[in-house]
């Protein structure tokens, strides 16, 4: 059977809500198919051409946002701090490095959530998981756990105004690097790492006014601007499908809701809806692999998804676990080294280290989460091969949702700013932390460009 965009109808989709009425959805759909793309073509395909470079070990990938976006959380500050969090990852990574940083958020659509369980149960009462703002409410209440289809259009609406701040701040001067100064909360300004950060940046902007007084000019368009694209896993089908449009200039097939869209670490089965809907789009595409992904399943999905074995069409982001990583990723790099697929490997530390503490929060602990970035450095090095990212669920907020970190959140200190609706993030201090020991990692690699 050929592929378009419907061609994932007949097949089997898991962690796929039950829409009470399905007349309403396909009315919904309809909507959505005549609204404008959020993004375009050409983006989609320039962040090809980066990751390109990233499979070929001359790059490197930050990804990062939130678990799941919130309808209620939205506004201009948390989409400003969240990005200039990842800005100030991304100069911390570059200049340490000396490697081009390509900055993806998971934002602007993230709104979808697959659940390890489909129903919650508090108080002895079990109603249906939260399965994210596009599908439901969190709110533990049989009518908001009922998925409503309007929230698609709600995502779509949240989404454009999202990448349109966003676009605003890293084209309109906001991300210029002669403001690397301004992008430290006051939170975060008097932390050790905060302190670290205005160091860097004050080497920074030493080079910068070097750099004029030779006459070089800081009008250089990459000094005053900087590329910032769009993520989220695709998991509700419909909206993914109501979004793809054809490009006028390749004739080919986009899904113009982000630049990148990955496949689920649960519905990732070759035979399955996900990667039948994902095979058919060009955009660049990511798949979570997790500790019990096998050989046999793994060869064939690679097939599916780059049959051509084009540089940049792949990115596999690694979710182990601290204590399994060393021993499970090798073997699956050489599997796929052998298969002749030039993905580029990320490492996600965060979902694979999710546990319940002792207060009954969600969380992780910032050192198991650096274990497993540094058992992905170890693994890759030992190979030859090239660390190509990682992927992290973070916020630019003063959070308590992970323990740990050289100001460190403890255990009692969870129900404090516990404001995540899915998993916990990184705060702003944790972030920057945890960007300078990735920096020192990536400097210590035998094989760095
Ligand atoms: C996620 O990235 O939020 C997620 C659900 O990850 P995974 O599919 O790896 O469990
Ligand atoms: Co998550």
């Amino acid at each position: 059977m050929t592929w378009n965009p419907g061609s994932w109808r007949p097949k089997p989709a898991k962690h796929q809500p039950d829409w009470p009425d399905k007349e309403e959805l396909k009315q919904i759909e309809n909507q959505l198919s005549l609204l404008p793309p959020l993004v375009f073509a050409g983006e989609a395909r320039q962040l090809r051409r980066e990751i390109a470079e990233v499979a070929e070990g001359k790059a490197f990938i930050l990804q990062a946002g939130d678990c799941a976006e919130s309808f209620v959380d939205f506004n201009a500050d948390s989409i400003r701090n969240k990005l200039q969090v990842i800005l100030q990852m991304a100069v911390v990574l570059t200049y340490s490095s000396g490697v081009p940083i390509v900055k993806l958020g998971r934002i602007a659509g993230q709104f979808a959530k697959p659940r390890s369980s489909p129903t919650e149960t508090k108080d002895g009462v079990e109603l249906p998981s939260f399965l994210g703002h596009m599908v439901n409410d969190p709110a533990f209440t049989e009518e908001s756990r009922i998925p409503d289809a309007q929230r698609l259009l709600q995502v779509y609406h949240q989404s454009a105004s999202t990448l349109n701040l966003l676009r605003a701040f890293t084209q309109g001067g906001f991300a210029r690097l002669r403001r690397v100064h301004d992008w430290t909360q006051e939170f975060v300004a008097n932390s050790p790492e905060g302190k670290r950060y205005e160091q860097l940046a004050t080497e920074i902007e030493r080079a910068l006014r070097f750099m004029e007084a030779a006459g070089i000019s800081s009008s250089k368009s990459q000094l005053n601007r900087t590329d910032f694209y769009t993520s989220h896993e695709g998991l509700i089908l419909e909206y993914e499908e109501a979004l793809t449009r054809q490009d006028s200039v390749s004739g080919n097939w986009y899904d113009c809701s982000a630049h990148l869209i990955w496949i689920g670490e649960r519905t990732r089965s070759v035979d399955e809806a996900h990667a039948e809907f994902l095979s058919g789009v060009h955009n660049p595409i990511a798949c979570k692999v997790g500790p019990t992904a096998t050989k046999e399943e793994l060869l064939p999905l690679l097939e599916k998804l780059d049959p051509n074995r084009d540089p940049g069409r792949l990115t596999l982001i690694s979710r182990m676990g601290a204590e399994k990583i060393t021993d499970i990723l090798p073997g699956i790099i050489e599997d796929v080294k052998e298969s002749g697929h030039p993905v580029a490997w990320i490492s996600d530390p965060m979902h694979g280290n999710t546990f319940t503490s002792e207060t009954g929060h969600k969380t992780r602990s910032f050192d198991q989460v650096m274990s497993e970035v540094k058992g992905f450095f170890d693994v890759h090095h030992s190979l030859g091969t090239w660390p190509g990212g990682v992927h992290v669920e973070l916020t630019g907020e003063d959070v308590t949702e992970c323990l740990g970190g050289t100001n460190p959140v403890e255990t009692n200190d969870l129900g404090k700013r516990y404001e995540t609706v899915c998993d916990p993030r990184l705060n702003g201090q944790q972030s920057l932390d945890l960007a300078f020991e990735v920096a020192e990692l990536m400097r210590s690699a035998p094989n760095t460009p």
